[in-house]
């Protein structure tokens, strides 16, 4: 079974000094998560703004990532959803204006699979009304901010399946202006020093192991470890984390080599245009801007729900990895709805992007074979209809 999502974790590099790419203008803070660095992003948000009294509202889009909300609430700040443009993963402004109150502290532009939020109008709104841009490039690398320091702070995560696969962290990126402040917020946390002895690197060899075929293929018979299933966990602690040198580098070393398969894709499934299907990636990750942009996987839209759950299960049969990424809208989540205002009918924009989406595996086991498979299977889904 080739993996939905993964690269493999590296070993420090040694003598590598690679400058972070965004270095110029952010001070690097490695947290314990994406989510605790998102949610030290809240906090500074917050303890910038000169709100008083009233409970902190923080944006963020109404499809997305559990982890956003638990980050949001950790803080004691109210999460408000903001609704989809149609067939597209980002925030519709003109929705994002209105959502905006006296209470917001900042809004939160969460890149999709490798695509950055359309960072430069949200940054416009932000500044309009006094509040944070916070840019969350959990699955995107290089984050945006590399490129042009708009947002006030960024957040990358680590984890496993992400574009820099630590087997876990995070990093908080502030902005310069920022710095001296948030030093004060953040010195505060506690920190701990990630070690690179034998446990760590016993671990390593066992997850690389699990990424490939075979290994991928022993996993998913295992059903407790519910493989792949969006679920909301709150978060309890925050913490600095002390990276060993080099091991950040030479995760960057090894996804700036990785195969580019966006254009692939968007090549060779271009006839689903024509079936009613949806594609919305392959334009911004593989054109000029898009350069050295690494994706978390190929995701794209079905004409609807049954065609999307047949393909679905069409490609898995054969061995490919494809699945609905989280699924569900925000408020439909288990464990989320009772945090937020409004229900999934509220959004109906992000309801039908979770309804049709289905994402394919882009990482760099990805062969012509498989390609040619995915094509094979989209073509016989599609013509049930
Ligand atoms: C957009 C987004 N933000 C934040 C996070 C949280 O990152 P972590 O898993 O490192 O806590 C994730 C995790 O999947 C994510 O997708």
């Amino acid at each position: 079974m080739l993996r939905p999502v993964g690269s493999r974790a590296p070993v420090p590099h040694s003598g590598t000094h690679l400058g972070l790419p965004w270095a110029e203008n952010y001070h690097t803070w490695y947290m314990g998560s994406g989510t605790q660095a998102l949610s030290a992003a809240v906090r500074l948000a917050i303890s910038w703004s000169s709100l008083e009294g009233a409970v902190p509202e923080v944006i963020l889009p109404a499809y997305g990532c559990p982890d956003l909300v638990a980050a949001v609430v950790a803080q004691g700040a109210r999460p408000v959803l903001v609704d989809l443009l149609p067939d597209c993963p980002f925030m519709d402004t003109e929705k994002l204006s209105q959502a905006l109150s006296d209470a917001t502290v900042a809004v939160i532009g969460a890149g999709f699979l490798g695509m950055p939020e359309q960072l430069p109008m949200l940054a416009d709104l932000c500044r309009e009304r006094g509040v944070w841009l916070i840019e969350d490039s959990a699955q995107c690398f290089p984050p945006d901010c590399a490129r042009e320091p708009i947002a006030d702070c960024a957040v990358l995560s680590f984890g496993r399946g992400k574009p820099i696969n630590l087997m876990g962290g995070g990093a908080l990126l502030v902005r310069d202006d920022h710095n001296p402040a948030a030093a004060n917020v953040l010195c505060g946390l506690p920190e701990e020093q990630l070690k690179i002895d034998w446990k760590w690197k016993v671990r390593r060899r066992l997850f690389n192991f699990l990424l490939g075929r075979f290994g991928y293929g022993l996993l998913r018979r295992i059903p407790f470890l519910g493989l792949g299933t969006t679920v909301y966990k709150p978060l309890t602690s925050l913490y600095r984390v002390r990276l060993p040198a080099g091991l950040l580098e030479a995760g960057i070393l090894e996804a700036r080599v990785r195969p580019a398969i966006a254009s692939k894709y968007g090549q060779k499934l271009e006839f689903l245009r024509q079936l009613g299907w949806s594609l919305f990636m392959d334009s911004k990750v593989s054109g000029a801007n898009g350069e050295g942009q690494v994706i978390l996987r190929y995701g794209f839209l079905a004409p609807n729900r049954k065609t999307r759950d047949r393909a679905i299960k069409a490609l898995n049969r054969n061995g490919i990895g494809a699945n609905a990424f989280y699924g569900q809208a925000l408020p439909d989540i288990e464990g989320v709805s009772g945090l937020l205002h409004g229900s999934a009918r509220n959004f109906p924009n992000a309801a039908s992007f979770a309804e049709r989406l289905i994402t394919l595996p882009s990482h760099e086991d990805v062969t012509d074979q498989d390609v040619s498979v995915i094509v094979t299977m989209l073509s016989a889904a599609t013509a049930r209809d």
